[in-house]
């Protein structure tokens, strides 16, 4: 397809011979005599507009700036000869560069070829970028780790199952992005509710999930629904729900096992169709061996159980968030930005002890700190770089001397395994040390291998 030139030009003798060189270079061409008569044929799809600065009503200069703040495309000024200073100050508003009547027609070609290749060869790499990033993207969840695509798999193959689902991982893992796909890939027709356990007191969480009749309580003043209803033939995710108190947790298990409700100050059961989706950042195991969560609750509430790794143990995830991050960007305010490769190391390299959350937070943040239209690492918080000496090279940090040991060992041990494919023998070489203290420092760091 031929690219689409706009000209807008309104000495007629100039626009005339303009626009017939260029059809007869093989582009599409439309002219105008003023902005005002162009801008509606102006768009996405234009690739180039070519305009003269002395035009009746808006002048070049002030139309270059509009057109930039509205699209993407590359604008060439016509100016009259002396007059350089105008067409330097439309570059400053972001036109891609100028010429002098009257005009050359070899040096017009030679500047369009430039000008249109470099705006194909953008488009083409913005495409392939889109293609991978698209790839990486299921159902508005980031993941291209291994480890995330086999929670998608499974979450697809259990989401009309009906089946209870168990969630953990830590802060800021993802847990409610995948509890949400869960609800998605369910196909099922009623609402998707979020109940939070831990910031309610008990009481409220109670009427809150059950619903209450008129007189209940004081201040039940008329019959409300609860949560349990709101989610009838849907899903409700139960977050935090290790906070959840031994009285309500034998309630639950009630509502679990049965399908049913009562509302608070009522004796009337209701039959419920739900899905319970839980999440927490606790490991549940270990509550139950402290007293603190039924074991039958448990199994209940984890037919399937979904562990999403930390950020830190599936790196490959960091340049897909990254890239969704200023894709997202792109889409709301038009700024194309990049991440400069140094940047992107110590990304890479930093724990993310509020993994996806963090990461997301720290890019915007990024984003609105930067000047140009890439982040480096003067756009980052300082405090990735301080507590990683291997980062940045220097050797203090406010960290205790064997949090910051612990840290550089377990780093340089995933660095290791990451480079020999995962076998521990030829990590430990790689590190100079035995098959056993590798095996023990593994254990010590709870690595999956
Ligand atoms: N894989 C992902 N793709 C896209 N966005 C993500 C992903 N993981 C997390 N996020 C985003 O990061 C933020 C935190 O995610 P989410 O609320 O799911 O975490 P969580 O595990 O429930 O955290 P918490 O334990 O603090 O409740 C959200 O804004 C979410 O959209
Ligand atoms: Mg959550």
């Amino acid at each position: 397809m031929s690219e689409r030139i706009v000209i807008i030009e309104d000495d007629q003798g100039v626009r005339f011979f303009l626009e017939e060189a260029l059809k007869g270079e093989g582009y599409s061409v439309s002219s105008f005599e003023s902005y005002e008569d162009a801008y509606r044929s102006i768009g996405n799809n234009t690739d180039l507009v070519i305009i003269d600065i002395n035009l009746p009503g808006m002048d070049g200069l002030s139309a270059t700036t509009d057109l930039k703040k509205k699209y993407d495309v590359p604008i060439l000024i016509i100016t009259a000869y002396g007059t350089k200073k105008n067409a330097l100050e439309a570059i400053k508003r972001g036109a891609t560069d100028f010429f002098v009547k009257p005009i050359l027609l070899d040096e017009l070609k030679v500047m369009l070829k430039r000008v249109l290749g470099t705006r194909r060869l953008k488009k083409e790499v913005e495409h392939l970028r889109e293609k991978e990033l698209a790839s990486h993207i299921f159902h508005g969840v980031v993941g291209k780790s291994l480890q995330m695509k086999d929670i998608f798999k499974d979450v697809e193959k259990i989401a009309d199952k009906g089946l209870s689902v168990l969630i953990t991982g830590e802060t800021g893992a993802g847990k409610e992005e995948i509890a949400r796909l869960v609800h998605i890939l369910s196909k099922r027709r009623g609402e998707f509710v979020v109940v939070n356990c831990a910031s309610i007191p008990d009481n409220l969480l109670e009427s809150e999930l059950f619903g209450y009749e008129k007189g209940a309580f004081t201040g039940a003043v008329q019959q409300k629904a609860g949560k349990f209803e709101v989610a009838n033939d849907g899903t409700i995710v139960l977050d935090e729900i290790g906070e959840m108190s031994p009285y309500l947790q034998a309630k639950l298990l009630r509502v679990v096992e049965k399908q049913e409700i009562e509302h608070l100050g009522s004796t009337k059961t209701k039959k419920v169709d739900i899905r319970v989706v839980s999440t927490t950042n606790r490991v549940l195991e270990n509550e139950i061996k402290e007293g603190k969560f039924r074991e039958d609750l448990f199994f209940r509430l984890a037919q399937i159980h979904i562990r999403i790794p930390p950020l830190r143990e599936r790196s490959d995830d960091i340049d897909v968030l990254v890239d969704y991050v200023l894709h997202n960007i792109e889409r709301e305010t038009g700024r194309v930005m990049t991440v400069s490769e140094d940047a992107m190391e110590v990304l890479t390299k930093y724990p993310w002890p509020g993994n996806a959350r963090e990461l997301i937070g720290t890019i915007k943040r990024a984003s609105i700190m930067c000047d140009g239209d890439v982040i480096g690492l003067d756009d980052l918080p300082l405090h990735l770089r301080a507590d990683h000496p291997l980062t940045t090279g220097s050797t203090y940090s406010d960290q205790s001397l064997d949090d910051a040991i612990s840290s550089l060992e377990k780093g340089m041990i995933l660095d290791a395994l990451k480079k020999s494919q995962g076998s521990q023998a030829k990590a430990a070489k790689l590190l100079g040390i035995s098959e056993r203290s590798m095996w023990y420092r593994v254990k010590k760091y709870e690595i999956e291998i």
